[in-house]
């Protein structure tokens, strides 16, 4: 039996990395797959390579941007597969290059911010809920970051609104946990995907690797993995609660790599 059988998943931002991953682990393990990505040969891309695989997608252009696009979005999916139990609103995230220190941020990305990260997690839910209680409930993933737990020198915007999702996940599982409707957060460290790898120089890359506990930075599958049981009935008894999949990065001390130096060989 897999872990999703009969269940229906909307994922945006699902054309790349750490989206695509979970559409492909969620299709295997049995779930049909809403690929929502305003790149639309990208989510084209990712459900051609899930039907390939033998499962089951709609690939759809969405902006999350746009209320009247996520509408659309939850609309279609239930016209097409007749319910919804998973929702994932996993698009998110600002630019580094205008999203500064609080003295020179550029407030037009701040308020994009505001727009990408947090109130597409609002509408997307706010939009999904009405079908889950019909479908007798169902499961809410946001997709925060660590930036929402730790201060940092620039992109004070995505803290800022990476922790008001942690806040909104937990006014979700709040409101409707009654109606059998289950709603976390997932905090990705550093994960080797496009807005990793385009975003940041080399040895930026190579400082977060020395700063998490493991040996390794992650993979997209290392969060998809987490989403797939936060999704499945494995984690009926989870709700309102912050999963971290960060390699250890922000529960060790800073001072504990450059202090491995001072262990007896
Ligand atoms: N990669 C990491 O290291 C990391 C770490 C922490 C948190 N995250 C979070 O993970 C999420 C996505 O990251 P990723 O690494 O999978 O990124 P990615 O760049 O690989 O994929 C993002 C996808 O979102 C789509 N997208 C962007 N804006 C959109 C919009 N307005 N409407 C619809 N689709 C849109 C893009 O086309 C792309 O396919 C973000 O919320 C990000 O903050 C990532």
């Amino acid at each position: 039996m897999h872990r999703l059988q009969d269940k229906v998943a909307v994922i945006t931002g699902a054309g790349s990395g750490i989206g695509r991953a979970a559409a492909q682990l969620m299709s295997a393990q049995g779930a049909s797959v809403v690929v929502a990505d305003y790149d639309t040969q990208a989510a084209q891309e990712t459900a051609r390579l899930i039907t390939t695989a033998g499962g089951n997608a709609l690939p759809l252009t969405v902006n999350v941007l746009e209320e009247d696009s996520i509408t659309a979005m939850i609309d279609a999916t239930v016209e097409e597969y007749g319910a919804l139990h998973v929702l994932c609103n996993h698009v998110g995230g600002t630019d580094p290059r205008t999203d500064l220190d609080l003295l020179r941020m550029d407030m037009d990305e701040f308020d994009r911010a505001v727009t990408l990260n947090m109130r597409s997690t609002l509408l997307g839910s706010r939009h999904a809920i009405p079908h889950m209680i019909r479908a007798g409930g169902g499961s809410i993933i946001n997709t925060a970051s660590v930036a929402a737990l730790v201060g940092d020198v620039l992109q004070t915007a995505y803290g800022a609104v990476k922790a008001a999702v942690v806040s909104i996940t937990k006014s979700t599982a709040t409101q409707y946990g009654p109606k059998n409707i289950r709603c976390n957060t997932i905090a990705p460290g550093a994960v080797m995907t496009p807005a990793l790898e385009n975003n940041l120089p080399q040895e930026v890359i190579e400082s977060l690797r020395a700063g998490n506990a493991l040996p390794y930075l992650g993979s997209p599958e290392d969060i998809a993995h987490t989403m797939v049981f936060l999704a499945s009935d494995e984690s009926r008894y989870l709700t309102g609660q912050l999963l971290v999949v960060d390699g250890g990065m922000t529960m060790q001390s800073s001072a504990a790599p450059g202090r491995r130096a001072m262990l007896p060989a």
